[in-house]
């Protein structure tokens, strides 16, 4: 576990990486909290101030309210760091399609400008760069190993991709120590309110109709975030992960009708399903290969789908109690 360090974690107000911010501070680090508070989706604000309000007095953090982007609010960074988490990035495959240009510079001129800056640093153990499962596209196999080909087929999908070409080319050239994570479809509290079982909990709440893209029979490798979590850390404890890709999955897909009747199961509400036309963007399955992940980082994923699809609805049981 990282104790007593400099870090920084950009899109720290997101989902994966308000977690990352509450168990970091919890162990004592110094954390350089990074985030445009983009309107993608709301309530960002108030997520990691209800995080960060138990540290204020201890002053073990800053948050820099600011985009990657732009070059001036690296000046505001101080002092030297250990490590960086590099998690912002506009998310959504569905709204990338409509807003390819918007995602494609926001996703690489971010990630190229972070790792602009890591180089400037001293004493720099590791960048983490979080990629996706999504730069596979459509799998010619499964379970997909890192050596899979990829073939992205969305405009978010391919900026990921292009941004672990950038973190090869940093390690290669300056021995920059950066690894690439491709998560798979990550989810648990706080989870992305655009993503399926988020929205299908906050519609089996309301006793509304939940809608499936497609026949339901596609297969996602839904991954805990306590398991994502661990695996970002892990990185950072093993120095042979430097210039390395990792998956970080759990390894075994269900199909979104399965999801949904566990869901259901929970929630005990009466099923109301619609299904429509597969979306644009959507493959058919994610199915992570994780060997590499087990024996290099000695990554082991805990938390299936029955106990992470239960927790997140007490979760959310509370939270919309409290709206
Ligand atoms: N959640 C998943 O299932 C999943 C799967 C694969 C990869 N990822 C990757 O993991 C990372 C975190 O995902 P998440 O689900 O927490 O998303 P999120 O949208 O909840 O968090 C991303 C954060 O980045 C911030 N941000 C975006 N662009 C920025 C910029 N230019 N400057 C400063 N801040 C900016 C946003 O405001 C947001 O708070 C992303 O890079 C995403 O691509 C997530």
């Amino acid at each position: 576990m990282l104790k007593n360090k400099h870090i920084i974690i950009t899109g720290a107000a997101g989902f994966i990486g308000s977690h990352l911010t509450e168990i970091l501070l919890k162990n004592n680090n110094f954390l350089i909290l990074i985030d445009n508070f983009n309107e993608y989706y709301l309530g960002k604000e108030e997520q990691l101030e209800e995080i960060t309000n138990n540290y204020q007095n201890k002053k073990d953090f800053i948050l820099i309210r600011g985009d990657l982007t732009n070059k001036s609010i690296y000046n505001k960074i101080q002092p030297e760091v250990d490590y960086i988490f590099h998690l912002a990035a506009q998310a959504g495959v569905r709204y990338s399609i409509d807003n390819a240009a918007e995602v494609t510079q926001n996703n690489i001129l971010s990630t190229v400008n972070i790792f602009e800056y890591a180089l400037k640093q001293n004493n720099l153990q590791k960048v983490v760069y979080s990629s996706s499962s999504s730069v596979y596209g459509n799998p010619v196999y499964t379970p997909c190993d890192e050596e899979h080909p990829k073939s992205p087929i969305s405009p978010y999908s391919i900026s990921k991709l292009c941004g672990e070409i950038y973190a090869n080319y940093y390690y290669r050239e300056y021995k920059l120590p950066i690894t690439s994570l491709r998560f798979y479809t990550v989810y648990g509290p706080r989870g992305r309110p655009d993503m399926a079982i988020r929205k299908f909990y906050s519609l089996m709440l309301k006793d509304k109709e939940i809608i499936i893209y497609g026949n339901g029979e596609q297969l996602r490798d839904f991954t805990y975030i306590s398991d994502i979590i661990n695996g970002l850390i892990l990185v950072c404890e093993t120095e042979a992960s430097n210039g390395e890709t990792f998956n970080l999955g759990f390894s075994n897909p269900i199909s979104v009708k399965n999801l949904v009747n566990k869901m259901y199961k929970i929630t005990k509400k009466e099923e109301k399903v619609k299904f429509i036309d597969k979306q644009q963007g959507d493959v058919d399955i994610t199915h992570s290969n994780i060997n590499k992940a087990k024996r290099v980082l000695n990554y082991n994923p805990k938390i299936d789908i029955d106990q992470g699809l239960i927790n997140q609805y007490q979760w959310q049981v509370k939270d919309s109690s409290k709206r």
